[in-house]
């Protein structure tokens, strides 16, 4: 019997019959553009791989309702018109071609904002609409303008608009909808008594409140019928305690409850249970991001379940209203599938939602199923696929192939021998790519292990919210499945190399470590870059990640006040492991800003947190020299000593591309990918071996 018999098992949400209990959610990807008529092969490439990777039902991203005034950026589809009929109807084909079931996610952006993507033009000018006008001020949230009060007559619009658009997805073949009226969203907005504060028909007692969203889902049902079915996506709770609201002024559980029962008096066939943090939008829909770097609250209320840092967090929520509800509860939020297959049995859902995991593995349903659960291609929980600071389409970190065109990987013609040096992640992806593709591959590293750099990063990085050890185990398992020869502790020389005589050899040995210039450099309170790689290796040797970084606790030689030189990506981790460990941290960066590298929504985080923790942070600042009282530094034409104990000095790592001139002569086809060629970050590492070896 499979150990997942639960969540493989059919179930049904109102007539529509999922295949197993998975849910995969809707999430804007942003691969389609709201004028497209046609659907973007993009787009048909991403939903097909859910639909053959076997998930039960497959809710499709949110088309805009209300244009312009339900969206807010541009990289959406619409449906606020029949002509969008067709292009979605492609789409649907697509999906039922793998007899996968599938919703169609509706929304109105209402009084939320993109703040976060300055460079994105907004659809419309002037203030966002809302319930009533309240606005929160905080670089966290999405209600930095103050929204206008919605009439009656544009509220009735609204409902109309998403009747109508139901009608149109049913036409393009949709199984159902699922309204999202969580998160801090217009329907949201107008559950909450934190928000709405109107005192008409729509404000004022908990039946007002709810009336937008109740009279939705009657118009719904009355134009598409009554076997159309409908899912809500609500927060069981909205928590204002981290933004220091009382939490009985936002939405309670218990009126939460009340209002999941209303809905399903008004015909609902599903309810997905989020939360919501007040003035933490991400850490709402992503609880493990509420963690991040460290919660804003000690005390979690007894029904939002924080033990496992955001796993499975609203778990308590949606078993609490099984209990009142006859209409099935998706529970979604961190879930994997072992928690799923738990809450199944346990009764405390009937379907688990998820996301990521589905965007690191599309497969993972069909790998559950067919019990290879240990080749499931783990989500790092990175973030990465929700950062904007490099375009607006999203990319995942592990799954190189999302968003792509064309994501196949086909059989090679020639099976060619294939040599990689460096065994970092994108050593290990562009051997699995090769090995998949039938080449005969060697893997070469010169440490004993493979991984690179993870477990270094692991130890800065600890193993919360990110997971970077689930990477190297991953592919140890997929290297040993694709009989990729791995050749450990031998560093690549031309002997080895003649001797392998490879038609294709890639160098992936990684970036090269630099010390900045300074002078005083050589100070007895510098670690360098280098220093901290050489010591950390040895102690890694000995005590293994997981062990070291528990040690790294309890002593580290570090001294109390350290001055960070750089404040990169690298710069801010080190920051942030430094503080937790009790130190007190200064950071000089050259540049405007601080956080280059760091997933934006993170950025965001982690500058409050720095700014709780006393962190000092000095930009535009040149470091004039290193003494052995601290740094010297210039800024605003102001000479300044920072004391300090420890300076630590970074500089981004260079290009290695001095092995291409060593082997140049033994291979026909040589290939430099990852950090040897361009120091950047593991999502673009493993993009560039996923690019080269798909060609070879
Ligand atoms: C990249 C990304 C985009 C998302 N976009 C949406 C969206 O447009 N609408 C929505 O209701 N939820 C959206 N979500 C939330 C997800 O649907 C889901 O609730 C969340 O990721 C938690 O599930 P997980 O922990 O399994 O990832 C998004 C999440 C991510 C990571
Ligand atoms: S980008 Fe990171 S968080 Fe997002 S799905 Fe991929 S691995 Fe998970």
């Amino acid at each position: 019997m499979s150990r997942y018999k639960k969540l493989l098992e059919p179930g049904y949400i109102g007539k529509v019959k999922t295949r197993n209990r998975i849910i995969k959610t809707g999430a804007a990807m942003n691969y389609w553009h709201k004028d497209d008529l046609k659907m973007n092969p993009k787009v048909k490439a991403f939903y097909e791989a859910f639909a053959k990777g076997g998930v039960g039902l497959l809710v499709v991203e949110s088309p805009i309702v209300d244009y312009p005034l339900g969206g807010r950026w541009p990289q959406r589809y619409r449906l606020d018109d029949d002509r969008f009929i067709d292009g979605l109807k492609e789409l649907v084909e697509v999906i039922h071609k793998h007899d996968c079931p599938t919703f169609l996610l509706l929304w109105h952006d209402g009084p939320w904002q993109n703040p976060l993507f300055p460079d994105v033009p907004p659809l419309y000018e002037g203030p966002p609409v809302g319930s009533y006008p309240i606005k929160l001020d905080t670089p966290l949230d999405f209600h930095r303008d103050l929204p206008r009060k919605l009439t009656i007559s544009e509220i009735e619009e609204i409902i109309d608009k998403f009747a109508q658009a139901a009608l149109r997805a049913k036409k393009a073949g949709f199984d159902g909808v699922e309204i999202n009226a969580a998160s801090s969203h217009l329907f949201h907005n107008f559950l909450s008594p934190f928000w709405n504060r109107r005192e008409d028909d729509y404000g004022g007692s908990t039946e007002n409140r709810a009336r937008i969203l109740i009279n939705t889902i009657k118009e719904i049902k009355n134009r598409a019928g009554k076997d159309f079915a409908v899912s809500v996506i609500m927060n069981a709770i909205e928590l204002g305690r981290a933004f220091g609201v009382q939490d009985d002024k936002c939405l309670t559980f218990e009126e939460a409850k009340k209002i999941a029962l209303l809905l399903e008096e008004a015909g609902a066939d599903a309810l997905h249970v989020r939360s919501h943090w007040l003035g933490y939008h991400v850490g709402g829909f992503l609880p493990d991001y509420f963690f991040y770097p460290e919660p804003p609250v000690k005390d979690f209320p007894s029904l939002y379940y924080a033990k496992l840092h955001g796993k499975a967090a609203n778990i308590l929520l949606a078993a609490q209203l099984k209990k009142y509800l006859k209409i099935p509860i998706i529970l979604v939020g961190k879930m994997d599938p072992d928690l799923g297959e738990k809450a199944l049995r346990e009764g405390k859902a009937d379907f688990i939602a998820m996301n990521r995991r589905l965007l690191a593995d599309p497969e993972l349903p069909r790998k559950l199923a067919e019990g290879r659960e240990d080749e499931i291609a783990p989500c790092t929980a990175c973030g990465t696929c929700l950062d904007q600071s490099k375009g607006m389409e999203r990319r995942c970190r592990i799954n190189a192939a999302m968003g792509k065109e064309d994501p196949t990987i086909e059989t090679s013609r020639d099976r060619k021998k294939v040599v990689i040096i460096g065994a970092g992640p994108a050593g290990m992806e562009a051997a699995r790519i090769s090995a998949l593709r039938g080449h005969e591959v060697t893997l070469i590293e010169k440490e004993p292990k493979i991984g690179g750099l993870l477990d270094l990063a692991f130890l800065v990085k600890g193993p919360t919210p990110e997971d970077v050890l689930s990477i190297v185990k991953y592919y140890k398992t997929q290297l040993k499945r694709l009989k990729v020869n791995v050749i450990t502790n031998k560093k690549a020389d031309i002997e080895l190399i003649k001797k392998l005589s490879p038609d294709v050899l890639i160098i992936a040995a990684g970036g090269k470590i630099v010390t900045p210039q300074i002078k005083g450099i050589d100070s007895k309170i510098v670690l360098t870059s280098d220093i901290l790689h050489k010591q950390a290796k040895k102690y890694l040797k000995i005590f293994g990640p997981r062990l070291l970084y528990l040690l790294t606790k309890i002593w580290i030689p570090i001294g109390k006040r350290v001055v960070i030189i750089g404040g990169n990506l690298q710069g801010c981790e080190i920051a942030e492991f430094l503080v937790k460990r009790g130190r007190q941290v200064t950071i000089v960066e050259e540049g405007e800003k601080i956080g280059q590298g760091v997933v934006d929504f993170r950025l965001a985080l982690l500058l409050e947190w720095f700014n709780k923790k006393g962190v000092s942070i000095y930009n535009n600042a040149k470091v004039l020299e290193i003494t052995n009282k601290g740094v010297i530094i210039e800024k605003n034409g102001d000479r300044l000593l920072l004391e300090a104990d420890t300076v630590i000095p970074l500089a981004p790592m260079m290009p290695n591309e001095e092995l291409v001139e060593i082997f140049k002569n033994f291979a026909k086809e040589i290939y430099v990918i990852g950090d040897c060629k361009e120091p950047s970050l593991i999502v673009d590492a493993i993009a560039s071996a996923w690019e080269t070896a798909r060609k070879i």
